[in-house]
């Protein structure tokens, strides 16, 4: 994100509230650009400032009667008319996304699939929204509950699944019948526009989606999550890094509000000796390097059992020669694009002091890819954008700060152990605790695994990414506060439960105090049975 006079060329989309879209006289603004060629600016964004996220909140507060009202069924069918407008796009959407924020175009159809996906389970899900019905303790006595929406939720979201990861939270609160405010990640602005753009024209009334552009720390972020001090938002949905998340979680408690937060990971991959060892490298490859490692879900340690660790390491490092680099946009194939943008590929490169601090080992990897310095797997200018070595540290303990701090970014350490307990332990001596995976074929170690792993993900020979879009997303530890996205699991998150009695009796009656308890008769003696029998001593 650059401030900038905008060149005329150069289209300035605005906020979108209440149905129109508004560019604030003045406001400043900031641009997007390809993050593989960082020359080509996709469009500027107005930066929203506390007055312009409160009125988005207002808004959102004066539709959320109307919404709230608007039968389930009915807002299921917008759900679904959304998930068929954004299939009708998909091309076109995870091409602008890859541009955006260089994400291979795989992976983009893959982060927009999950988003219809998502819709079609929604869809029908504002025909069941079930509550239950409850048996009363009294006669002519109805008891029921019901879903109830929240009001407004305030959004905030990451850059790296720009329309998965909105989608998870936007699509159950909209069907639950809570209004939105949404602060787009401003890595991927014109992306989360374009998604926007759908919702509104799968019929999504006007005031109930508002979006709002800009940063995160000092900006329009924090103030929309500033906004429930104000009481102008029930809650926040986050995704991002866990020390904001933290901030989050204070000013939502002092607000009595319980917000939905997915924060980092430092996720293991444990590799044993049974495993099968070249699918675990192709699963080890693709959980730290897709993606260029900027998942929350990417592996972070990948702790392998002794007896096959030389083996292991020496295929991976086979592998990592063959890794393909560049630009997604002109090379199709690439295992990996750029950096997001700068920001992302500072934070990544102070790694490296940090691992040489830590003592250990450098087995592969050499900073930012440049003419001079790159992989034989690169191809295209490394000077359009930052890139990064696939990189591999060995010699990695778990009191290191390699092994303990969450880096986003091509790269992941070896850590070494010997047998299952102390893979299982060093698999836990994190402070996080969002994804996991274990190769092995042996079913008491898997077994023994997915039930002594502290995360809210487990994968059984099978990458640390890929959660499918029904299935509960979100951690433990330092990785959340245990809410959850996704399938039926989300809808917690979106409502709270209301119990109803309805007392068709025609007079007061009295739970607890009037009910007709029914009393046990006279004890009856089992010993009575065979007396004279000897009494079994301390019963
Ligand atoms: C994220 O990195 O924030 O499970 C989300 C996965 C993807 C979503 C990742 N479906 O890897």
């Amino acid at each position: 994100m650059t401030q900038t006079q905008n060149r005329p060329s150069i289209k300035t989309y605005g906020h979108l509230i209440g149905g129109e879209e508004t560019v604030p006289q003045d406001a400043p603004t900031f641009q997007s650009r390809s993050s593989g060629n960082l020359s080509d600016v996709l469009a500027a964004f107005p930066e929203a400032d506390r007055d312009t996220v409160r009125r988005a909140c207002e808004v959102a507060r004066a539709a959320f009667p109307r919404w709230k009202a608007t039968p389930a069924p009915v807002r299921g069918e917008i759900i679904g008319n959304i998930g068929r407008a954004i299939a009708r796009e998909k091309e076109t959407l995870s091409r602008l996304l890859s541009r955006e924020m260089g994400k291979t175009l795989k992976e983009a159809r893959g982060d927009v699939q999950e988003a219809v996906d998502t819709c079609a389970f929604f869809q029908s899900e504002g025909r069941r929204l079930y509550g239950q019905t409850v048996p009363s303790e009294m006669p002519n006595k109805e008891l029921k509950t019901y879903r109830r929406p929240l009001g407004v939720v305030g959004m905030v979201t990451a850059g790296n699944f720009p329309v998965a990861v909105p989608s998870w939270k936007i699509i159950p609160a909209l069907l639950t019948g809570n209004t939105v405010v949404w602060k787009p990640s401003e890595d991927a602005p014109l992306t989360s526009y374009a998604f926007a753009k759908l919702l509104e024209e799968a019929g999504v009334p006007d005031g109930v989606l508002n979006v709002v552009f800009g940063g995160g720390k000092d900006a329009a972020g924090q103030f929309l999550v500033e906004m429930l001090d104000e009481k102008l938002v029930q809650k926040i949905a986050f995704t991002g890094s866990t020390e904001v998340g933290r901030w989050i979680g204070e000013v939502a408690g002092r607000n009595l509000t319980h917000p939905t937060l997915e924060l980092g990971g430092k996720n293991p991959l444990v590799v044993m000796r049974d495993a099968d060892l070249d699918n675990a490298v192709q699963g080890a490859l693709w959980a730290a390097y897709g993606t260029g490692g900027q998942r929350c879900t990417s592996a972070g340690n990948i702790i392998v059992d002794a007896p096959v660790y030389g083996e292991f390491r020496d295929k991976l490092l086979a592998a990592m020669q063959n890794i393909r680099i560049g630009n997604p946009v002109e090379h199709e194939g690439v295992l990996y694009g750029p950096f997001i943008n700068e920001r992302f590929f500072r934070s990544w490169e102070a790694h490296y002091a940090r691992g040489e601090e830590d003592g250990a080992t450098l087995l592969y990897g050499r900073g930012r890819i440049t003419p001079e310095n790159k992989p034989e797997g690169f191809q295209g200018d490394p000077e359009a954008a930052f890139y990064g070595w696939p990189t591999l540290w060995e010699g990695v303990q778990p009191g290191m700060k390699l092994f303990q701090n969450e880096v986003f970014g091509p790269t992941v350490n070896l850590v070494k152990v010997d047998g299952f307990d102390e893979a299982i332990a060093a698999a836990n001596a994190v402070d996080y605790g969002l994804s996991s995976a274990i190769y092995t074929n042996d079913r008491t170690w898997a077994n023994r695994f997915q039930e002594e792993i502290e995360a809210g993900m487990t994968s059984i020979n099978n990458s640390t990414t890929g959660a499918e879009a029904h299935m509960p997303f979100g951690g433990t530890k330092g990785s959340g506060n245990g809410t959850r996205e996704s399938g039926m699991w989300v809808l917690d998150s979106y409502t709270y439960w209301h119990g109803v009695n309805d007392d068709v009796s025609g007079k007061l009656q009295l739970a607890q105090m009037d009910t007709e308890y029914a009393q046990p008769r006279e004890a009856f003696s089992v010993g009575g049975l065979t007396p004279g029998a000897q009494e079994v001593e301390g019963v």
